[in-house]
């Protein structure tokens, strides 16, 4: 059956912004979260407390963190790596935070540094202070549907990474296309393995679109019964260690669909297409979704 209602995790401010090449004012951040609560999004994945060196967008979340406007009811995330990223998101006053773990090895190596055993390791500790603060904690794991070094990865592996991180305390375990490769057939096969281990209930599917095929593997997603999306408005971003990744799939484009099968988000997609031609028009740049291209066309 298909799901009534669809959480919208927009992921623009972390994952589409840290790709950004030039600098992005704070206040310009801060409007992009402000827009996105105002278009009724629940779940706003605000920055990342990551080391400066790897990602320097990043730099201002505990700035950005202090200005937003907070909604009752909408949860303000962030991204950390290790503990001591948790510590400086819980200084932010975060109530919220995701890790993340590569599917493969090559991709771990390139974007945190270590293997994938030593990553989870790392987030032992985090998770212990999480629990101990009362913090829900997200996984995520990259590269599930292809690396951009290692190639093809079987879903056995997927399999094992979601369930240690589910096993280890995370709520919630999301599942990232990181370079688009995948399909709406290696999508269901995906899930189909992943989901022997942890509740359909219990996984996020975040798909970018550089082979144009996200919304495909959305749909084959909700055949398989999740319920939970990660996008990003305007289709900002993409992903420093992944080359010629696009951004990830736009949050106009998701919810054009999902309205389209009378499945509901809470989100207003004037609004929504209004906070996406804000930040596009800030970046200089085309915007990426091709449903607000086409309604501000009209
Ligand atoms: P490292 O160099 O191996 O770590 O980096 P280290 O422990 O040796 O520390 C090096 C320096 O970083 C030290 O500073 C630490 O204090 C500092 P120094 O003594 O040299 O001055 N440091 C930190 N600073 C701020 N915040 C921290 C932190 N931790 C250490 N949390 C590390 C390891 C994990 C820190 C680094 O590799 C890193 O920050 N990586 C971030 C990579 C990243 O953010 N990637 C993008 C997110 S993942 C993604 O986009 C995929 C996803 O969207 C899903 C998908 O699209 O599929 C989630
Ligand atoms: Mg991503």
């Amino acid at each position: 059956d298909l799901p009534r209602q669809v959480r919208l995790v927009d992921v623009g401010p972390r994952d589409g912004l840290q790709n950004e090449s030039q600098p992005i004012a704070v206040a310009d951040k801060v409007r992009l979260v402000d827009d996105l609560t105002d278009a009724g999004l629940r779940y706003i994945e605000v920055g990342s407390f990551v080391s400066p060196r790897w990602v320097p967008q990043m730099a201002g979340s505990a700035e950005v963190f202090a200005a937003i406007a907070r909604r009752p009811g909408v949860t303000y995330a962030a991204l950390t790596p290790n503990l001591k990223g948790f510590e400086a998101a819980l200084a932010a006053g975060v109530r919220e935070v995701a890790v993340f773990a590569a599917a493969s090895e090559g991709f771990s190596q390139l974007n945190i540094n270590c293997s994938i055993a030593d990553s989870l390791a790392r987030f032992a500790p985090l998770m212990e202070a999480a629990k101990a603060e009362g913090i829900r904690v997200r996984g995520y794991v990259s590269c599930v549907l292809g690396c951009p070094y290692d190639g093809e990865i079987a879903p056995e592996q997927v399999a094992w990474v979601a369930r240690e991180l589910h096993q280890m305390g995370c709520y919630e375990v999301s599942l990232g296309d990181t370079i688009g490769t995948g399909t709406a057939g290696s999508t269901r096969r995906l899930i189909e393995t992943v989901a022997r281990d942890i509740p359909r209930e219990q996984l996020a599917g975040h798909f970018h679109d550089t082979y144009g095929q996200a919304l495909a593997n959305i749909h084959a997603s909700l055949l398989e019964g999740i319920s939970v999306f990660d996008s990003s408005v305007a289709g900002l971003g993409g992903c420093p260690y992944a080359k010629g990744a696009t951004g990830n799939v736009a949050t106009e484009d998701v919810l054009y669909l999902l309205e389209g099968m009378g499945i509901e988000t809470g989100v207003s997609m004037p609004k929504l297409v209004a906070a996406g031609q804000r930040i596009s028009q800030v970046l200089g740049r085309e915007n990426g979704s091709r449903v607000a291209r086409a309604l501000l066309a009209r």
